[in-house]
Parts: C-alpha cells; structure tokens; sequence
C-alpha cells in the first residue's frame, strides 16, 4: 500500500492591508474592540480584479516548487474554497490548474468553509493510498472580501483574502505518512453561517441583492461557544486513539478564527505558545485558506522541520469540523 506523505506548503499573501484602524470609518467599532475580542489587528484583501484561483495559482506555484516535482507530475488538483470565481461552473481548481500551466489534469473543489483544507487532505490521502493517484496539490483559496457586508459591524472585521497550497505525494517509507485525518459535519446548525442567497433555495433575484443574502451571515456568539468546544473534543479525539500527548506534537496549527478560540483550545489541551501557530493577528480568518496559511508562515520563519509532527484543528460552515496529524516529509 501507498502510504500518503505532506511534501510541501506554500502560500499567498495578498499585500493590500485593511487595518482595524480601516473599520473604525466604515463600521461603529474601535481598534481596542477588535483587538480585546479577536486578537485581529489587520487582515489581507486581494486586488479587484483578482479571484481566489489567482490568489490560489500562486500559492500552488510556490508549493509546487518547494516540492521538488515537476508539474508534470501532478496528477489531481483540489481547491477547497466557498468564495469560488464562479458560483456553479467552471471549478476554481480548474482555473488554478490551466493558470498553472498544468497538463489535462483531474480537478475539482470541496467546499467545507474553514474546514474545507482538512477535507481536502482527507481526499488527498485516499486518493494516494487507494493507489489512483501519486502527487496531490491541495489548495485553500478565499476571497471574503467579494462576500463580506462592510455594513455588518458583527462580522466584516473577521474575515480576509489569501490562499495556501501544499503537496501531497505517494510515499513507500511509513515514517513520512500521514497518520490520520478525521473530519466531520452537522447541517442541523446550517444557520450559524451561511451565505443565505443566490444559490439554488434563493435564486438571485432582485430581494436577493437587496437584503445582501449573497454575503455572509454569521451568528458570532453562538458558534464561538460551538467551536471551542468542538475543536477541543475533536483534537482529544485524534490524540487518544494514536496514544499522543500534547508533547508529541510540534507544531499545532488551528484554524485561524478567533484568538480567544485558539486560546481556549489550546490551554484546554495544554499545548503552549511555542507550539501553537497563529497568524490571526496579520490575516484574520481566511476561512480554507487559514490553515495553510499559518503553517506556510510557521515555514517561513524557520520553526518546521523535516519530521516535525503537525496538528491540524479546523472548524467552520456547515457546520464542519476535521483533524489532521502528519509528519513534515518533504523530499528534499
Ligand atoms: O471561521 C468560522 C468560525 N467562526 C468563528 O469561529 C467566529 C466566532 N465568533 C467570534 O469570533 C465572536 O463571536 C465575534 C468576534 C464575532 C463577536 O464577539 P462576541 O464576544 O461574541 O460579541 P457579541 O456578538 O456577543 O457582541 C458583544 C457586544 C454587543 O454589544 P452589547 O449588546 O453587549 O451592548 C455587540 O453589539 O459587542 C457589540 N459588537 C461590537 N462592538 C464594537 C458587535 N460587533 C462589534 C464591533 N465593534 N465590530
């Protein structure tokens, strides 16, 4: 059997900045506000001509090159994302592999909001170990900006634009596997976030542009309670059935939502400031994006090493929820 190995990560970030100082002329808030309640001080918007498979081009681009494959060796392309250029068709990681220059390649997106990264590792991993393909590039790729309501002061401040990429190859060696992913779902609380129209429930339509049901609508109190206590429960879950403490970790690296989540889970864990990855404070919640995104900046600032152990903890629209452990394999 083939065994599933995390090869790579890359990301994009957009370089406009919309500072919390921003909000504070579009929206009644303060900076202190802000800060106190999310731990954000700034987040990313892309350029207006740019959608998330251009964001998500370029983070694949880099993942690829850090990889050491050549794009011909790249046999399937997902993009997990729900701001896609095109609300039915085509696919956004469609549009990624032909920006890419990729050959005829199967391609496809998930859409699992937050959670979508993690589901794409789930795809990935089978798909290699079910031996039908050998070298996976998962993208996360958001562009909120084009969905947010810059009038709704409960949720516009949250939300950012960026993407992240990574690969994921066949491996013979069982050290460099990935050991598990678990994701999940409950559309019971359908509510708490959801982009309410222009899909097929409620077609665009004039009422549909008026009351913004094309943008976000989020119930922030009632899934901030939902999420620390899921993605604590989640985590517990993963590190009971591999026989792990917080101690055999190296790194993890939880979606992005809110700094008083991140810190709630992580103590509830005991997992300490050293080990746990945020970037909140400079990109905000890039929803599918957010997870590599934090992982390509651990990266960068040199703390990941070959054979580090990772955690992944997502949680988002759906609802949905995963996990992901792995060792860092790259091959080179
Ligand atoms: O990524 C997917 C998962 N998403 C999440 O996990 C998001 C989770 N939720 C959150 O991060 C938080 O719920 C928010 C940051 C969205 C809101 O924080 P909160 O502590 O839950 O605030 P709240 O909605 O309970 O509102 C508290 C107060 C209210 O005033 P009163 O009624 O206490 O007088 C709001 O009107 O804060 C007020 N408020 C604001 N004040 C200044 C709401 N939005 C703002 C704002 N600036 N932007």
């Amino acid at each position: 059997m083939a065994y599933a190995a995390f090869r790579s990560i890359g990301a994009y970030i957009p370089p406009k900045i919309m500072t919390n100082f921003d909000f504070e002329k579009i929206i009644d808030t303060t900076d202190e506000w802000i800060t106190k309640r999310t731990g954000i001080k700034e987040r990313r918007i892309s350029e207006e001509n740019e959608a998330s498979s251009d964001l998500g081009a370029k983070a694949a681009q880099q993942a690829i090159e850090r990889s050491g494959l050549a794009k011909e060796d790249i046999d399937l392309v997902i993009c997990a994302t729900v701001t896609p250029d095109y609300l039915c068709m085509p696919s956004t990681a469609c549009l990624i592999a032909s920006k890419i220059n990729l050959p005829p390649v199967q391609a496809f997106d998930v859409s699992a909001a937050c959670t979508g990264f993690v589901y794409a590792v789930s795809v990935a991993k089978a798909f290699i170990e079910s031996g039908m393909k050998k070298n996976v590039l998962i993208v996360g790729a958001e562009t909120y900006s084009s969905i947010l309501d810059y009038t709704d002061r409960g949720t516009c401040f949250i939300f950012g634009d960026g993407a992240g990429a990574a690969i994921i190859s066949a491996s013979e060696n069982k050290d460099e596997a990935i050991v598990d992913v678990n994701c999940s779902s409950d559309g019971n609380y359908d509510d708490l976030i959801k982009t309410p129209g222009g899909g097929s429930k409620h077609p665009c339509s004039q009422e549909v542009l008026d009351n913004k049901m094309a943008c976000i609508k989020m119930k922030g109190n009632e899934t901030f309670k939902l999420a620390v206590r899921t993605l604590t429960a989640d985590v517990k879950v993963m590190m009971e059935k591999h026989n792990l403490t917080n101690k055999d970790i190296n790194h993890f690296i939880p979606h992005q939502a809110n700094m008083r989540i991140i810190k709630s889970v992580g103590d509830a864990l005991g997992f300490n400031e050293e080990q746990t990855v945020v970037t909140i404070d400079k990109y905000g919640n890039t929803s599918a994006a957010s997870i590599p995104m934090a992982m390509n900046y651990a990266y960068e600032q040199g703390k990941i090493k070959a054979g580090d152990s990772i955690l992944f903890d997502a949680f988002g629209g759906g609802l949905t929820w995963g996990s992901a452990l792995f060792p860092f394999a790259p091959l080179k």
